[in-house]
């Protein structure tokens, strides 16, 4: 029985701050998040016994390990007092994976709207998003969506009035940052650069477009390995092309700039794309 299919929007960090180790072992965070019309597509059946997981658009699933769609899974299931039925899930990928872009915890969420619908469609929203959190500290923001100050691992979510209407161009070098790697060599840093969150807030809140772009800044730039000298590569040829600033996104390496012009922006997209094939052109995405 198919039971729908849903989109699953990227996220960008528009700041990105981290405030220290906790004794968990997570870093206490401070980020504000906003999604965006770049997406990947999730469809869930049910049928047949136990989880399974297709992908389609070259995208590998990590052998061996239970999967973070089956995990979340689970914990549905489990929140709901109920047997996990026979789940067919399938993947369209369009976001790059391990790009700082929130793709697997994208899936993720819209995975878990998908199930709430079918299974449980008084369970409140809050409730939705804490059990994202067991799967992934960006999950919970990804059932959400719009923009959000994201504080604790990610999961503590306070609305913001979204992005003004402009255009977002994101790019994806060719290489990988794992996660929690560049966590790891944060620890003991001073930061030398960090947002100003407060004022992002303020800029957000005065749909002031031009003051938001000035406050990018994500504090995970300063720490990235020497062999990451691409990113910065990518923030200047935006900047060249017309973005009125750029950044890197979560634990990266994927850049994005701002744009106010459609035309420019899809001018540094094609520009971009004939040595970066990983290359969108996206705008804001609100509530889902
Ligand atoms: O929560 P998630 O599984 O996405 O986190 C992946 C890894 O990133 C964690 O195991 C941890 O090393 C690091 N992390 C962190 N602090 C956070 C979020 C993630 O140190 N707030």
């Amino acid at each position: 029985m198919e039971l729908g299919r849903r989109a699953a929007p990227a996220k960008l960090n528009l700041a990105l701050d981290i405030l220290g180790p906790r004794p968990d072992g997570y870093h206490e965070m401070r980020m504000v998040m906003h999604t965006v019309s770049l997406c990947d597509w999730v469809s869930l059946q049910e049928e047949g016994e136990g989880f399974s997981l297709e992908t389609e658009g070259g995208f590998c699933l990590p052998p061996g390990k239970k999967t973070m769609e089956q995990q979340a899974a689970e914990s549905f299931f489990q929140a709901v007092g109920r047997p996990m039925p026979g789940l067919a899930v399938r993947l369209e990928k369009r976001i790059p994976a391990y790009a700082g872009l929130g793709g697997g915890s994208a899936d993720v969420a819209a995975l878990l709207r998908l199930m709430r619908e079918a299974y449980a469609p008084g369970m409140p929203l809050p409730e939705l998003e804490r059990i994202g959190g067991l799967t992934g500290s960006d999950v919970p923001f990804c059932v959400r969506g719009g923009a959000c100050l994201a504080e604790g691992r990610g999961e503590v979510l306070t609305d913001l009035p979204p992005l003004p209407p402009c255009w977002i161009v994101v790019c994806k070098p060719d290489f990988g940052v794992p996660t929690p790697e560049l966590f790891a060599r944060v620890d003991g840093i001073g930061f030398r650069d960090r947002p100003d969150t407060g004022g992002m807030i303020r800029a957000l809140e005065a749909g002031d477009l031009a003051a938001v772009a000035s406050r990018l800044r994500n504090v995970f730039e300063e720490v990235l390995p020497p062999s990451c000298g691409e990113v910065f590569r990518i923030k200047e040829r935006l900047l060249v092309l017309g973005a009125m600033n750029a950044a890197m996104s979560g634990s990266g390496p994927a850049v994005f700039g701002i744009f106010q012009s459609r035309d420019t922006a899809a001018e540094a997209a094609e520009a971009l794309k004939a040595r970066y094939a990983q290359t969108f052109l996206a705008e804001p995405a609100g509530r889902l």
